[in-house]
């Protein structure tokens, strides 16, 4: 029998609830995102993001239950999945209010889920699951690391930021730039001017024209840390000795740098754990250049590497819904407690 979930999304500054048919296919899913509404803010203004969130879930929740009954009918949801962690208090308290009140009158349990781990289950989509183990890198706005991913809510982390997120190094570096808000998109987009420009490969190619020091160059290949910090100071600089500098060549070299050690770290995790199932997800994956750069790594080392189609790498409820299909099927799921800002699998 079909197995139909509703999943939950609220963390930061998406809005997201989907319907989801035994874990693989998505049957509703609308989302709301709020960029617009922080975009004069230059970043995600937490209560505003709060009551955005209140504001829009009716709307949302009826339009996803209203597709889900035109599409199969009499059809009953199992189940609600919800993301309780990690992510901004307020915003993941009113996702979890409304899984609550679904829950109750749907008479079907809530069941927690950890952000981190539904971005993986993105790629379940269309597609199936890898085996375990794999290995697991998540590029956000709040996360770069890289996960041995072992089971269902088994994830050990194996290489992680000192400083800022890769998405954030974007969103920084863009506001340096004096471009939009989020970075990441801006980044991109006038890096491939540049490379129209220039007719440069679009596979990243280090060379000795980039202005920008190579991130954690001296780190050894057992380990797989990351860090922007640095990189985001020397733009600073830099656009303090160029006022007039070539901002499309900027974001090009400084975008190379982001991605330069996103590849190594993977590669050197790949090589030493001798795992070759990888899924990449997260927002920076929807970067293009990335994208290439970690087919070519794929390619290279005859990688199984999956990475979410690109409308499902940011936030959004599908995910949530599929993973909490896996943990609905074993039977079994973390108890929730509260929701949390922690990163933590261990679910006090
Ligand atoms: O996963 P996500 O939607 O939210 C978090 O949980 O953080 O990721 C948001 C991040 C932002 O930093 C944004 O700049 C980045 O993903 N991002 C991108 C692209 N689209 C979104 N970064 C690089 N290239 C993109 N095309």
């Amino acid at each position: 029998m079909d197995i139909f979930g509703l999943g939950i999304e609220s963390s930061c500054d998406e809005t997201g609830v989907a319907i989801i048919k035994n874990g693989e296919e998505v049957i509703s899913n609308p989302l709301f995102s709020q960029i617009e509404s922080h975009r004069m803010y230059g970043g995600v203004v937490p209560e505003h993001a709060s009551r955005m969130h209140l504001e829009k879930f009716p709307s949302l929740i009826q339009a996803a239950l209203d597709e889900f009954k035109k599409k199969n009918g009499k059809s009953r949801l199992s189940y609600i999945a919800v993301t309780t962690r990690p992510g901004l208090i307020g915003s993941l308290l009113m996702g979890y209010n409304a899984a609550l009140a679904l829950s109750s009158i749907h008479q079907v349990p809530v069941i927690p889920i950890h952000h981190l781990e539904a971005h993986f289950y993105a790629s379940s989509i269309d597609k199936k699951m890898p085996a375990y183990p794999f290995i697991g890198l998540l590029l956000s706005g709040g996360n770069s690391s890289l996960f041995l991913v072992r089971g269902l809510g088994d994830m050990q982390i194996i290489g992680d930021t000192y400083d800022d997120a890769a998405g954030e190094a974007l969103d920084k570096a863009a506001s340096l730039l004096g471009l939009e808000y989020p970075g990441g998109p801006s980044i991109q987009q006038e890096a491939e001017k540049f490379i129209k420009r220039n007719d440069a490969r679009v596979i990243p190619q280090i060379n000795k024209q980039n202005p920008f020091p190579k991130i954690l160059k001296g780190q050894s290949p057992e380990q797989f840390d990351f860090s922007f910090s640095g990189l985001k100071t020397s733009l600073l600089y830099y656009t303090q000795k160029n006022p007039d500098l070539d901002i499309q060549r900027t974001a090009y070299y400084y975008q190379e740098r982001v991605i330069e050690i996103i590849l190594r770290n993977l590669e050197n995790a790949v090589k030493n754990l001798g795992i070759s199932r990888v899924i990449a997800a997260g927002g920076v994956t929807a970067n293009k250049f990335l994208r290439a750069g970690l087919g070519e790594l794929a390619h290279r080392h005859s990688l199984d590497l999956r990475i979410p189609p690109i409308y499902l790498c940011t936030d959004n409820g599908a995910m949530v819904g599929a993973l909490g299909y896996h943990y609905f099927k074993e039977g079994s799921w973390p108890s929730i407690k509260k929701v949390s800002s922690s990163k933590s699998f261990t679910w006090e």
